[in-house]
């Protein structure tokens, strides 16, 4: 690869960026660089949405697919090849529509900033453009299929924006509102015009130690190559060191490039989650095969940050309170490393050896994961939940997380795997409170045996986010929301179950 400046699209043309750091953020580059201060600062670690903007880039198609990023924990070099749009985008995406208007008129507006300023959706406006970002890409995504969002859906998509002054009906009221004013729409195809010229660019290095190659055999080559480096996915760990914790990172093999590890592949009897495959993908892969996934998907983070993590790198992060990997072991998920042209595959709970520890060698990546499908055979289809606990409902992170899957035959477990995250040093599975079950009536007395073999499994740290009786008292109640949702006999509705079903 030879060295050549960042090149992507940006107020409509394409610019080039030289000499940046490989860490400086979008957000510190927009504001103090391009002085586009209408993206705003908040928290710095992608949690309350002021700095939303929106990235396009093309699908394996040829379509324009935009999706909204946290600006603060993207790095700059990441931008290559793509078109970033920020809320200085949208007001004149509007002034473009509109007729010419009288020299003394205001500028107009996009009917998403209109709506917001209709329905008294801002006050002290510091949130605004955050909105703003995230609406506008709900606005674009449904106009270009024709369809309207729910409000519940326009709510999930708000999870990453944060207000402290409005309230979110104001905003919920906005963002219905958009669909019904006159369309002013992004020109797709020329946009897709520019990113199709930028894809003929050579791949990504930089002289500040950014490589971002195109094909898994080059990554594995320079990973090999730079066993120093840090793997770069999504960043959304990556650039909390950079942002709150100052890090000077080496430098950084990109793996967001690699078509090859985006890919989520279906197969009869497993799915393959490619490494650099995005998070929601990820999930709504699994959430086909699992609906009871459907909310820890939805929870997880936010769709910023979900559009751009990937679970790859939620996977080879290890964090004990990771809310993927609890999932993927009850599925009985495998991690599939590479290094150089040679593969190898661990059970996840192999790959996890002690506290942020795991089973990488120098010059290994993880290049996907694979996990079994639910056979459709004969005997009754496996059991699967999850729950997430959390202080917060959206965009929060676990106190504890379980994964919790059985295989009955005639009322009898045949198979049980018991995940929980923040239980330990690492995501871990509870083999006493398994072997309790193997082999026992799926009943009320295996289920108190079971909910006594979980103290024995695990020794749970008081934190900030839970006391150490919390987490095992949690765990065990959990088991038991889990046995009354699956019980053979008078199983609860959901209803019963969900504040949100029971308020349909
Ligand atoms: C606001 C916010 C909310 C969040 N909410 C949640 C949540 O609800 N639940 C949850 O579990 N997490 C949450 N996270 C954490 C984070 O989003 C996830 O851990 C994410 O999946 C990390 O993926 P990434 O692609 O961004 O990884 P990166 O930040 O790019 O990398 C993370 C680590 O993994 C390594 N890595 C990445 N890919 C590979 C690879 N292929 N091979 C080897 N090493 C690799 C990197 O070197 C680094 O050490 C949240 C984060 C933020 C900022
Ligand atoms: S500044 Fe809060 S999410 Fe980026
Ligand atoms: S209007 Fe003040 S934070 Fe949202």
């Amino acid at each position: 690869m030879t060295e050549r400046p960042i090149r992507f699209f940006h107020r409509g043309a394409i610019t080039e960026v030289r000499g940046v750091a490989a860490t400086r953020s979008v957000l510190d580059w927009l504001r103090e660089d391009q002085h586009c201060t209408g993206t705003k600062e908040g928290c710095a670690e992608g949690d309350c949405g002021a700095c939303t903007v929106v990235l396009g880039e093309l699908d394996t198609q040829g379509q324009l697919q935009l999706r909204p990023v946290n600006a603060c924990i993207q790095f700059v070099p990441t931008l290559d090849g793509r078109a970033l749009f920020t809320v200085e985008d949208i007001a004149a995406l509007a002034a473009a529509t509109a007729a010419t208007p009288a020299v003394s008129a205001p500028a107009p507006l996009h009917p998403v900033q209109q709506c917001l300023v209709d329905c008294h959706g801002s006050q002290c406006g510091f949130c605004t453009p955050g909105f703003v970002m995230s609406l506008w890409a709900s606005y674009e995504r449904h106009q270009t299929a024709g369809t309207l969002p729910t409000r519940q859906q326009l709510a999930d998509d708000l999870a990453g924006n944060l207000c402290r002054c409005t309230g979110y009906r104001p905003i919920l009221d906005a963002g219905e509102q958009m669909f019904t004013r006159p369309p002013a729409r992004l020109p797709r195809q020329a946009v897709a015009d520019v990113l199709f010229t930028l894809a003929q660019d050579a791949p990504l290095q930089t002289a500040e130690g950014f490589h971002a190659p195109r094909t898994r055999a080059d990554f594995a080559q320079l990973r090999q190559a730079r066993p120093q480096a840090q793997v770069l996915a999504g960043s959304t760990d990556i650039g909390l060191w950079v942002t709150k914790q100052f890090r000077v990172l080496p430098e950084l093999i990109y793996i967001g490039r690699v078509a090859e590890l985006q890919r989520v592949d279906v197969y009869a009897d497993s799915l393959w989650i490619g490494a650099a495959a995005p998070l929601d993908a990820a999930w709504q892969a699994l959430a086909q095969d699992w609906p009871s996934l459907r909310e820890v998907w939805l929870r997880f983070a936010s769709p910023p940050i979900r559009s751009s993590g990937t679970m790859g790198g939620n996977v080879a992060n290890g964090s004990p309170i990771g809310d993927a990997a609890p999932v993927l072991m009850a599925l009985g998920a495998e991690v599939e490393l590479q290094q150089g042209e040679q593969l190898r595959r661990l059970p996840l709970q192999d790959f996890y050896l002690d506290y942020m520890q795991n089973a990488l060698q120098p010059g290994e990546f993880l290049s996907g994961i694979s996990v079994p499908r639910p056979q459709t055979a004969a005997g009754a289809a496996p059991l699967l939940r999850v729950y997430k606990i959390s202080k917060r409902f959206d965009c929060d992170i676990s106190a504890v997380c379980a994964g919790l899957w059985l295989q009955l035959e005639d009322g009898v477990v045949r198979g049980a795997r018991l995940a929980f995250g923040g239980m330990a040093g690492t995501v871990r599975r509870a083999g006493q409170a398994e072997n309790a079950l193997l082999g026992q009536p799926w009943n009320e007395a295996a289920l108190q045996a079971a909910q006594a073999a979980l103290a024995r499994d695990f020794t749970p740290l008081t934190d900030m986010r839970a006391s150490a009786g919390y987490r095992l008292q949690v765990a065990q109640n959990l088991l038991r929301r889990f046995w009354l949702e699956t019980r053979p006999e008078n199983p609860l509705p959901a209803a019963a179950l969900s504040v949100w079903e029971a308020a349909r």
